[in-house]
């Protein structure tokens, strides 16, 4: 008690804290829960509004929205569902990287895409809708989001580190995935959040604010022509990111439950076999035809790989010996 002057300034500190953190709490509540379906929607290409098209995307484009013209997905996820924290958190499907690595040739269209264009294949196949027009505010707004947390990470050097607490890399085990033991799994250590249905779980009653626990498959969820459709890049996400907090699993549980997720129903992409247009440069793990090789489609939706691994590579290089 030598300084028994300051006990009020301390009291007032504590107050403000106080009275800051219900502010933000409520305000936080309010963003994601939406007070008011008619809240005003920015209408200038900011990075702060790319940031929530990323975060809470179907408050602004999905198919509850009041302007049918902006009805741009039929999907009611979020981009930060699987790009987690809008994208800026680092790991597996994390974005601040994504800037460094465009223009570049896209095997899957089968030409030189920019940054632009490859958001537009999260609109069509991951958000199960339609392009967004290059020079609306919204493109223009999401494609400055994601270059400001790119300059950011550049800055910081975030960018180089390793992230800390990831788990290591999946590796695909060498033998088709088990989807009974998939399903088991799912109960077990999925269901709590995205459902024993894989529905997931609306953020509140009215469905323009989208998921707290986004879908896993069914109509709200991304479509078969969608990377995440892909059962190696689920496998790979899953272990890497999930549970959510808890990243875990080993590579025989994330391949078994992403062989269970993606075996499930899911809305279906039109004009699928126009895909990779080059069918050599196809993924092994397409979880849709046609393919160039022998081998069934169930063995692409679930494996085993190493067979289709070694029959590409072959393919690749006939002279080449080993
Ligand atoms: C269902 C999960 C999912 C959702 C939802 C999703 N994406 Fe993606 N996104 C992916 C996957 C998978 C990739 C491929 C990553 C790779 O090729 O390594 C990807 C790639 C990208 C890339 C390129 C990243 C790179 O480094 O090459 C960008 C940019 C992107 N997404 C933006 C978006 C935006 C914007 C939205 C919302 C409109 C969105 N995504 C929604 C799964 C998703
Ligand atoms: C504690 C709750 C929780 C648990 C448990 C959990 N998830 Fe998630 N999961 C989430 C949330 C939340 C997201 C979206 C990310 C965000 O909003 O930050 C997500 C996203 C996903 C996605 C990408 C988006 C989509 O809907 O397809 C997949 C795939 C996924 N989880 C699979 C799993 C699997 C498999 C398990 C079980 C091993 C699991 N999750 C357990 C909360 C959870």
């Amino acid at each position: 008690m030598n300084t028994p002057n300051l006990r009020p300034l301390g009291l007032i500190a504590a107050l403000c804290l106080l009275l800051g953190a219900i502010t933000i709490v409520s305000t936080v509540r309010a963003s994601r829960l939406g007070g008011s379906p008619a809240h005003p929607i920015p209408t200038i290409a900011t990075e702060d509004y790319g940031r929530k098209l990323l975060a809470e995307t179907p408050e602004y484009l999905g198919p509850d929205v009041a302007d049918p013209k902006m009805r741009y997905m039929n999907g009611r996820m979020s981009c930060g569902s699987c790009h987690l924290g809008a994208g800026a958190e680092p790991g597996t499907l994390s974005l601040p990287d994504s800037v460094t690595k465009y223009p570049r040739f896209q095997p899957r269209v089968g030409a030189i895409t920019t940054l632009e264009d490859r958001i537009n294949e999260c609109m069509s196949r991951s958000m199960n809708g339609r392009p967004l027009p290059k020079s609306s505010p919204e493109m223009l707004a999401i494609a400055a989001y994601i270059r400001s947390i790119g300059a950011e990470a550049a800055a910081s050097g975030a960018s180089r580190k390793k992230v800390v607490g990831e788990p290591a890399g999946f590796k695909a085990p060498a033998r088709a995935a088990d989807l009974t033991h998939g399903k088991k799994l799912l109960e077990e250590k999925c269901a709590s959040c995205h459902g024993k249905d894989g529905a997931g779980l609306l953020a509140s009653a009215n469905p323009i604010h989208g998921y707290a626990f986004p879908p896993l498959w069914g109509p709200d969820s991304f479509n078969n022509g969608a990377g995440m459709h892909r059962v190696l890049t689920a496998a790979r996400f899953i272990k890497a990111r999930m549970p959510l907090g808890n990243a875990t699993l080993t590579d025989d549980e994330a391949f078994d439950l992403s062989g269970y997720i993606n075996s499930q129903p899911r809305p279906e992409m039109a004009n699928l076999d126009q895909d990779y247009p080059d069918k050599k440069t196809k993924p092994v793990d397409s979880g849709y035809g046609p393919f160039i090789d022998p081998f069934p489609l169930s063995q692409h939706q679930f494996g085993p790989f190493p067979p289709m691994d070694a029959y590409y590579k072959a393919l690749a290089k006939p002279a080449a010996k080993k």
